[in-house]
């Protein structure tokens, strides 16, 4: 008697994947291409010769993060479904795509796409738009960058000749230029995070290592503002995939948030646990602040979206990208007082 539970030897696999018209790619964890159907390569125009090719050559002209076998995917860290959009000449294709890590290392990619019009909802709507300001903000940051650093430059020259002659008042126009140009600069430096074309460098990480790494950070920025630091942390946890640095960015981003939010005497507490079951680690950034009205709630990972003065309105925005980016996410409670923002990272292995 055979195993209800178990396909047949001579299950019809390639039919019923013609029939439900999906395009299958198989990557190993080093980016070869092991096998990708007829449907895949029509999806993505993709030659012959391709297939000879790793799959980061193949797709080499689009941030890696763009590609439809992006590196975390590649990687095993990002499982699951989404929605993966397209873009060519004759316009945007949608796709459901649905990764699956293999055993082994590497991963099975299958991709199917969308015909009716598409229904994105919301949160995908807004990860689409993110994602366009990042290729959009990414061609012209660099641009914007290089003459601002020679500006820059010349102003720290001029500074100290105007006061060598006593010029006190051109001193000062300096310094406030020097400012501006400043706050240009810390603005490119978002926009260059949402669009990510340097390097990014996934391995795996302790994100306990990470935290303590910025802890002088922190504690200085807590004692400037005169809020308490509470740290209720793990003697340890599982390793992610990440960028270190994109990681202290995140939780950076979120810590300034926080105390940006609270007066004199607030308090942060910053919490950390491994839920076995999702295989996820939950860090929790809990603020004293006035909190955030349900209203407002819905819109603050929009990008440009700030109740601040002098914000740029993409914090949140790049937290949510770059987490995105390693199957993590984000997510900011408010009842009443306070906020929380809690943050989500999927962790790898030997757990
Ligand atoms: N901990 C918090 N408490 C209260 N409001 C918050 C908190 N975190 C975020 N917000 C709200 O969300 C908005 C968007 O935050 P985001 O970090 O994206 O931009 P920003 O902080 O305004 O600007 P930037 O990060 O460039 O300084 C903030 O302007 C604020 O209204
Ligand atoms: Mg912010």
């Amino acid at each position: 008697m055979g195993d209800a539970r178990k396909l047949p030897a001579n299950f019809p696999i390639d039919d019923l994947i013609d029939m439900l018209r999906l395009g299958i790619v198989v990557v190993r964890e080093n980016g070869e291409i092991v096998y990708a159907n007829e449907r895949f390569r029509e999806f993505f125009s993709l030659r012959e010769e391709d297939l000879q090719k790793n799959i980061e050559e193949v797709f080499k002209f689009l941030f890696p993060d763009y590609s439809p076998v992006s590196p975390p995917i590649r990687l095993g860290v990002v499982r699951g479904e989404d929605v993966f959009v397209w873009r060519t000449e004759e316009g945007r294709r949608v796709f459901q795509r649905f990764s699956i890590p293999l055993p082994e290392g590497g991963a099975v990619v299958a991709f199917r796409e969308t015909q009716e019009p598409i229904v994105l909802d919301e949160k995908l709507l807004r990860a689409d738009r993110l994602s366009l300001i990042g290729q959009m903000a990414a061609g012209t940051a660099h641009e914007i960058r290089n003459p601002l650093t020679a500006i820059r430059g010349f102003l720290q020259l001029l500074l100290p000749s105007l006061e060598g002659k006593g010029l006190e008042q051109e001193a000062n126009y300096v310094r406030l230029i020097l400012k501006e140009v400043d706050r240009i600069g810390s603005l490119i430096d978002q926009f260059l995070l949402l669009g990510k074309p340097r390097e990014v460098n996934y391995k795996k990480v302790d994100v306990l290592g990470v935290l303590r790494d910025l802890m002088p950070v922190i504690e200085s920025e807590t004692l400037l503002r005169d809020t308490e630091l509470v740290l209720s942390l793990p003697g340890s946890l599982p390793p992610v995939i990440a960028d270190p640095d994109l990681l202290k960015q995140v939780f950076l981003n979120v810590v300034r948030n926080a105390l940006e939010a609270m007066e004199r005497g607030g308090m942060l507490t910053i919490s950390a646990e491994y839920d076995p079951e999702e295989r996820q680690i939950h860090f929790a950034f809990a603020d004293t602040g006035p909190g955030i009205p349900p209203y407002l709630l819905d819109r603050i990972f929009d990008p440009f979206f700030t109740t601040k003065p002098e914000g740029t309105g993409l914090g949140l925005s790049v937290c949510q990208r770059l987490l995105q980016d390693i199957g993590g996410n984000i997510r900011l409670t408010s009842k009443g007082r306070g906020t929380t923002a809690h943050i989500y990272l999927p962790t790898v292995g030997g757990a």
